[in-house]
């Protein structure tokens, strides 16, 4: 291959290069518009729960009401961790972020429930779905109880008779949600659940390729979602947000951050041109729980950013991406800022596990390849005689 087509095949970041084929989600970024499994976001988050949700993606086909009941059952009775697990999590220190927390537990999850080597097609049909139901019931436990045991607390063990984003909300705090706030979760989470093969849902795919097993797969995905350029803007966005301070200091504080040619957390995507639907559907969920709740002065810089940048930003294509108004919800929810990113991975669990499961029909190791841009046909110096 000469020189100039090796230039042209290569595309920074693998921009606009399709890595698989996949019937599970779909993203028109100039339109701004997302489905999964051909639904529009804005129905999901309208009627469906994020438990409805998970099962769409993994099945690629919504549940019927019986259908719908056993898997949510299946959930709940999976949602309790073994003490070896929690024992694991007292060893770390106590100011462990909460990603490496639930990377590290779900990698180690992995050893209490092992799987058979060489896995793709020797793995049944419920061996896939114990893995899945699995993985998507326990993370809310481990993130909750890493959450009370770093502060001396004993974890709070989940309640069966609470939906899946009720009984997070309680097991953080100890409290029943109100109705409107199991709402704003279990949406919050649907939103999250799924989008295309982004930068941790293809660590996912690249890991499940050489056949790992599917905790590892997870954990791999946990590793990625955790940079502040993926899930990590969202806690990124509140850390700006209290350093702005007021709606007064926005505009002074947005050029400074432009001059220093600094990426402004929560804008910009490598797909949407456009508003992030993601974005328009938490900014409204916010508006539903000030009723409740009240005003988070945050909001209101926020807005100004985003007006603001629209005229800045706007024409090169960077908008409020998913990131930009999920932490002034779940700040409203009473989440600590850390835990944001942590939410993330509990709701796109599901997305990975989906695109783990439709891997396993067509296992391929990925093995891209490089420009080589090193030297040829160097001398071995001997040690002595190197300067
Ligand atoms: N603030 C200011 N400028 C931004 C920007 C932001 N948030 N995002 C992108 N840009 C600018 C870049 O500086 C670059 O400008 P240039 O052409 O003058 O060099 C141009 O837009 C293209 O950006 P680039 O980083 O090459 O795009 P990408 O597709 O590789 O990256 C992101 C996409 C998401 C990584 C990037 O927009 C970003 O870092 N955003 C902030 C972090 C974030 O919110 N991540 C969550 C994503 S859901």
């Amino acid at each position: 291959m000469s020189n100039q087509s090796k230039t042209t095949c290569y595309s920074p970041g693998l921009a606009g290069i399709p890595v698989t084929k996949s019937k599970i989600s779909f993203v028109d970024g100039q339109a701004g518009h997302l489905e999964y499994c051909g639904i529009d976001i804005e129905k999901l988050a309208e009627h469906s729960s994020f438990e409805e949700t998970s099962y769409l993606l993994l099945y690629g086909k919504l549940p019927t009401a019986q259908e719908l009941s056993s898997f949510d059952q299946k959930l709940r009775h999976h949602r309790r961790i073994k003490f070896r697990i929690r024992d694991i999590m007292k060893c770390f220190p106590e100011s462990a972020h909460p990603m490496d927390s639930l990377q590290t537990t779900i990698a180690a999850l992995g050893m209490f429930y092992p799987l058979p080597a060489g896995l793709g097609s020797s793995l049944n049909d419920v061996q896939i779905e114990e893995v899945c139901l699995r993985l998507i019931a326990k993370m809310p436990t481990l993130v909750a109880a890493h959450a009370r045991m770093r502060k001396g607390d004993d974890p709070i063990p989940p309640r069966d008779d609470l939906s899946h984003s009720a009984n997070f909300l309680y097991m953080l705090s100890g409290l029943e949600p109100s109705a409107i706030m199991e709402r704003i979760m279990d949406v919050a989470l649907i939103v999250h659940a799924e989008h295309t093969v982004n930068a941790s849902t293809f660590s996912t795919l690249v890991t499940a390729s050489t056949m790992a097993d599917p905790y590892t797969c997870i954990s791999a995905a946990i590793g990625s979602l955790s940079g502040p350029l993926h899930g990590g803007a969202n806690e990124d966005v509140l850390v700006m947000l209290d350093e702005i301070g007021s709606v007064e200091n926005v505009e002074l504080n947005l050029s400074q951050r432009l001059e220093r040619k600094e990426k402004i957390s929560g804008l910009g995507h490598r797909i949407y041109k456009t508003k992030d639907p993601r974005a328009t559907l938490l900014q409204s969920l916010y508006t539903r729980l000030t009723d409740e709740l009240g005003q988070d002065p945050t909001y209101e810089i926020a807005s100004r950013i985003e007006q603001l940048s629209h005229s800045t930003l706007g024409a090169k294509g960077i908008c409020p991406n998913v990131d930009f108004y999920s932490g002034i919800v779940y700040r409203k929810l009473g989440i600590p800022t850390d835990l944001f990113t942590p939410i993330f991975a509990i709701a796109r669990v599901s997305g990975w596990l989906a695109h783990w499961k439709e891997q396993l029909d067509d296992v391929r190791i990925y093995r891209p390849n490089q420009i080589y841009e090193g030297l040829h046909n160097q001398p071995y110096v001997p040690l002595e005689e190197r300067q």
